[in-house]
This record gives structure tokens, C-alpha cells and sequence, in this order.
């Protein structure tokens, strides 16, 4: 059997698709966030763990609403920037160029240059405490998803398809990735009828991204 080692938990987590959270109305923000829960699915809602001292969550806490954009391989300058400096300082829409658009439901902006935008309502705030007693880095929110919107390229069989989108996937900290390629279908679910879906076309696609990358210009 593989022998396992112990391992320091704190900040140490697993991949996941970065996100561009949008906050705010008069002067919305942006910041970017490393993991999204999924804790409910009817009705849909979502988690995110904002830092209580960041500016976001000010904004937050005053409309109670949030948009979650994901952003494309494309623009890992921007969600850097997003995640390192704070809108404080600077104004973060203007230095990405990232366009703000109305949502179908709430008043925070929308980043349009994302293919897909989650609109949320803040339903609840969950926070954490050590055992003793001093309080935890980040508070959870749980967001009512109230709308959901995608560029109409990736609107493919009635459905949003995930995978043809070039998510940014943090592994390491510090690290970014695109998605692998399809591993294979469930035998339960249909089989994707149009070209565009199946798995050598993803594969192909996923291929061409990760031979684009090059470490050494970061
Ligand atoms: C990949 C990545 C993931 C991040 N995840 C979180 C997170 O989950 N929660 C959080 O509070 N900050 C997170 N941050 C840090 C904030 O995005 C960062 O502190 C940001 O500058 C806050 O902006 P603000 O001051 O305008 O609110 C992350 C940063 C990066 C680069």
C-alpha cells in the first residue's frame, strides 16, 4: 500500500476554476476568489470566503448581492490583478478594460468579457472560530443563485457546456491551469449529439491551450 503523510491543511486546497467576483453599485469592485461551493442544487445555491477586512466584502455586506464571472485562460493578467490589489487604490473595471454590464436581476455589474455570469442574493453568513476562541480568516456567504448567463457560443443542446470554456484552474498556489482533457462520458447520461462536444474535439482544443503556455512569460 502507498505509504500517506500528514499534510498542513491551512490554505492548502485542492483545484479549482477561479472566479471574478463582482460587488457593489455606486462604485462596483472586483475581486477574484479560489473556490466556489456548490451546497444546493434545487434551489441553487452557492458559497464564497471572503477575507471580513477585505473592501469586497464591505460592498457586500452594503447591497447584499454579488456576480460570480468566470474568466477565461485569456485573462489571467486580469484576475491576477484583480486578486493582488485592492479597489481601495485603484479602479479595477478601467485598468482590466473589462465592461460592465446590467444583470437580468440584480444591480451589481456583470464583467461581459466573462462567458459566463452568476447572479446572486446574499441569503446567509456562516462565521468560524478556532477552538480557542479567536476568530477564523474567512467568513462563508451563501448565495440564492437568481440568474445565470453565458456568451451564446458555449449554449450548445439546450445547455451551458462547462467544458467547452477555457476556465482558469488554481492548483498550487500560485499556479494556474487549464482543464484536462474529457476522461469519458456516464453511460447513464446522453451522449453529446453535436461535434462540437465530443471528446476528441475537447481534447484537441484543451491540447492547443496547453501548448500555448509558457511558464517562462509570467
Ligand atoms: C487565485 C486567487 C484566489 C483568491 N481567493 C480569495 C478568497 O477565496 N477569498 C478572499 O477573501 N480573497 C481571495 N483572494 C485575494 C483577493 O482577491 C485580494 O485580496 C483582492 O485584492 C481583494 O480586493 P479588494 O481589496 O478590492 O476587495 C484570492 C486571490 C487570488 C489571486
Amino acid at each position: 500500500m502507498e505509504p500517506r503523510i500528514s499534510v498542513d491543511f491551512g490554505g492548502n486546497f485542492w483545484p479549482a476554476p477561479v472566479n471574478l467576483i463582482s460587488v457593489g453599485v455606486e462604485k462596483p469592485n472586483i475581486f477574484t476568489l479560489g473556490i466556489i461551493g456548490a451546497p444546493c442544487s434545487k434551489p441553487p445555491m452557492v458559497t464564497i470566503s471572503p477575507r471580513p477586512q477585505r473592501y469586497s466584502y464591505q460592498l457586500l455586506k452594503e447591497v447584499g448581492q454579488f456576480v460570480i464571472n468566470f474568466p477565461t485562460a485569456d485573462m489571467i493578467d486580469e484576475m491576477y490583478f484583480c486578486g493582488t490589489r485592492s479597489g481601495r487604490n485603484v479602479d479595477k473595471w478601467e485598468a482590466c478594460g473589462f465592461t460592465p454590464v446590467k444583470g437580468q436581476v440584480v444591480d451589481v455589474p456583470l464583467i461581459a468579457e466573462c462567458p459566463v455570469n452568476v447572479e446572486c442574493l446574499v441569503e446567509q453568513e456562516i462565521s468560524f472560530k478556532h477552538p480557542d476562541g479567536r476568530e477564523g480568516s474567512h467568513v462563508c456567504i451563501i448565495g440564492r443563485i437568481v440568474h445565470l448567463n453565458c456568451h451564446e457560443r458555449y449554449f450548445i443542446d439546450g445547455q451551458l457546456q462547462w467544458d467547452l470554456i477555457d476556465l482558469i484552474f488554481r492548483t498550487r498556489p500560485g499556479t494556474w491551469r487549464a482543464l484536462g482533457p474529457v476522461l469519458g462520458y456516464d453511460p447513464r447520461k446522453h451522449l453529446p449529439d453535436d461535434p462540437r462536444l465530443a471528446a476528441q474535439r475537447v481534447n484537441e482544443r484543451t491540447a492547443g491551450l496547453a501548448s500555448h503556455y509558457d511558464p517562462e512569460a509570467e
